[in-house]
């Protein structure tokens, strides 16, 4: 049976990054088909809008979505509906892909890159479950004028319970298939939204008695991603902490350059991107990190098609390419993104 991928390369490096993850796919001869259509700012471009219908509805048919990264400092100054971050937003609550997975672990070789001391860096395999379809990011927005005469900018923070359960459950499960150990990270001291969190967690927990489950407050996360990340397994959080601790997680572990994640809404279906952004300063020049990208192929193999085996042999190929000193600029390395995606491709044969 053929599976559809829908290939939604977008702004900046995408289409580079994209391109080298789907040579990948094509390397492991399985039977795939792959279709594209624009997202974000080149979408805005060619069809006015960032999520035209069009990408939507390949998007809904599509077994699984490669999507590369939307952004373009050209659009900034759009209405915030038609600006290129709506169409992953869209994406995410179209098709109701609540739960992101953005594993973190250091590369064997890329001690020097990350941020931290090599030994603490070196502990770091960790997955960070993040909710992706709620919280800040999807509450009620609003300008208005304060009685003073001052402007003033609305974003509503709110879960319901239902929200915070489902995703507290995949965060168990995730944590069952690894370590044992849930963190769920909240700021459970100062917001309402985060109390309900933690209680709903809490609740949620008596279904998995095999699983240690922490609780931490943000901040405090924040802090021990960098004093000692190798003490994480599983992270369970809302929409934005997520957003802010997979972004300095990435470099803890190295480069935003390295870390893939899958967006899943249960059925199967999944989006799967890196979660670096469209990086307009280097976009079009050949020089950008690919690994992210393919290891985000890997996970859809192994997340939407039950492909485990040729998942692996990716991932392996890409820890063996660093392993042999394969680096790109973001690496302190010069390899072009052909030239990195070549030597993952040399080893897996
Ligand atoms: C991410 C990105 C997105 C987010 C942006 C592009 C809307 O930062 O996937 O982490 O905030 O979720
Ligand atoms: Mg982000």
């Amino acid at each position: 049976m053929t599976h559809l991928i829908a290939v939604l390369a977008g702004d900046g490096i995408g289409p580079e990054v994209t391109a080298a993850a789907q040579q990948v796919l094509e390397a492991m001869n399985l039977d795939l088909r792959f279709e594209d259509a624009p997202v974000g700012g080149a979408a805005y471009d060619a069809a006015g809008h960032p999520l035209p219908p069009a990408t939507l509805a390949l998007a809904r048919k599509a077994d699984a979505i490669l999507f590369g990264a939307v952004g373009d400092p050209r659009h900034d100054m759009l209405m915030r509906e038609l600006r290129p971050e709506q169409a992953i937003l869209g994406l995410r609550k179209e098709l109701g892909l609540f739960a992101n997975l953005r594993p973190a672990r250091l590369f064997e070789g890329l001690e020097d890159a990350s941020a931290l001391k090599p030994d603490i860096a070196r502990a770091i395999d960790l997955v960070i479950v993040r909710e992706l379809t709620g919280d800040v990011y999807f509450g009620l927005k609003s300008r208005g004028t304060t009685a003073e005469g001052l402007r003033e900018g609305r974003d509503l923070m709110r879960y319901d319970e239902a929200e915070v359960a489902r995703i507290a459950r995949v965060g168990f499960e995730t944590a069952r298939r690894r370590g044992g150990r849930l963190c769920s990270v909240d700021k459970a001291n100062v917001l309402e939204t985060s109390q309900l969190w933690r209680d709903v967690v809490i609740e949620v927990a008596a279904d998995y008695p095999d699983i240690a489950l922490t609780h931490m407050y943000v901040d405090n996360a924040s802090m021990q991603m960098v004093r000692d990340p190798g003490q994480f397994d599983v992270i369970v959080t809302g929409n934005l902490f997520g957003d802010i601790l997979s972004d300095q997680a990435s470099m803890c572990a190295g480069s935003i350059g390295m870390l893939p994640s899958a967006a899943l809404n249960g059925t199967g279906k999944g989006l799967y991107e890196p979660i670096h952004g469209s990086a307009p300063d280097i976009a079009g020049q050949g020089r950008a990190n690919p690994c992210a990208a393919i290891l985000s192929a890997a996970m859809l193999l192994r997340h939407s098609l039950g492909m485990a085996e040729p998942a692996d042999r990716i991932e392996r190929a890409v820890a063996q390419a660093i392993a042999g000193g394969a680096r790109t600029g973001d690496l302190g390395g010069a390899l072009s993104t052909q030239a990195m995606t070549h030597s993952v491709l040399a080893r897996i044969g």
